[in-house]
């Protein structure tokens, strides 16, 4: 048997630039690795074939699920035909924009080809996720990084020593927000905005320290067509703002808005604040980085 956290992620910065002949969109992305958790079990099992099962009645687990195409693409690429066993306990909000599907299927890649004795090296894994989605090459490393083309060509990065002493929190309203309906409704003035810096630049803002330039920075091309769409959560974006946090944004396609908190100790207060002023009735996680040193 083999056991395997599998995260999420915030971008930080998601600057779309184009639409492509292939339907997709060149972006460049700022992922921040997010320390929340499905766990993903994997046993070999005697009857051949992928058997998925999921604690969250909500999550298809037949062919459609990414973890079940996953496994499928290792087994195809490693030539192991055994059957497997794969447990998803699923702790992360579905269809929320932190990459909860695509961690689980970057996941299931790894622990497949643990499981099994490593028959894959690391880099034969990396075209594996790029099929799986645009987001899933991420998943393989574990530390933040700028992500360009649709998303699979990943450069990590150290991690960002300003979010050092800081804390993310996170909002879920319990919604899933459609990734393919939310490209589809940028229009001209979303895309290459000259809001949003370029990632490098971003990351230079991030590692010069200076947490206001790095809260100012903060940008999603997707906010505008989600927003407009679903209201709800600009609202909650605002008022984690109002609430205390220093600056807020919609991760990836949401419906997940996050707040940065630059001083950790007061992310409690801002949770309940927010849940007085909004409702108690969402997803709302506290993640902390560390201690400033
Ligand atoms: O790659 P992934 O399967 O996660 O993408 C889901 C959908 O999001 C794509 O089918 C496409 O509609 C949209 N997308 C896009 N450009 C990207 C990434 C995703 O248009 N760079």
């Amino acid at each position: 048997m083999h056991v395997e956290k599998s995260g999420c992620k915030v971008n930080l910065l998601l600057n779309i630039l184009r639409r492509r002949e292939d339907g997709f969109h060149e972006l460049e992305t700022v992922m921040q690795p997010i320390p929340l958790y499905d766990d993903l079990t994997f046993e070999k099992c005697s009857q051949t074939g992928i058997h998925l099962e999921c604690s969250h009645p909500g999550v298809p687990t037949g062919a459609e699920n990414l973890i079940f195409r996953a496994a499928r693409a290792f087994q195809e690429a490693s030539g192991i035909r055994e059957g497997v066993r794969i447990r998803l306990e699923k702790n992360l909000p579905v269809a929320a924009g932190v990459g909860g599907g695509s961690g689980n299927a970057a996941a299931t890649l790894i622990g497949l080809n643990r499981l099994f004795g490593e028959p894959l090296s690391a880099d034969a894994l990396v075209p594996l996720a790029a099929d799986l989605g645009s987001d899933v090459p991420f998943f393989l490393q574990s530390g933040p990084a700028i992500a360009i083309g649709r998303g699979e060509q990943v450069d990590s990065l150290a991690p960002f020593e300003i979010l050092q002493g800081a804390a993310i929190l996170l909002v879920n309203p319990g919604f899933g927000v459609s990734t393919p309906w939310a490209y589809k409704n940028l229009i001209p003035e979303d895309l290459s905005s000259e809001k949003a810096l370029a990632a490098k630049e971003f990351v230079s803002v991030a590692q010069s320290g200076d947490w206001e330039s790095f809260i100012g920075s903060l940008y999603n091309s997707l906010e505008r067509p989600v927003f407009a769409k679903y209201p709800v959560l600009s609202i909650i974006k605002e008022t984690l703002i109002e609430c205390g946090a220093d600056g807020a944004l919609l991760s990836g396609s949401g419906a997940t808005v996050f707040g940065l908190v630059r001083e950790q100790k007061n992310a409690e207060g801002i949770k309940q604040r927010f849940a007085s002023a909004y409702g108690s009735d969402c997803w709302c996680e506290i993640v902390s980085f560390g201690k400033r040193s």
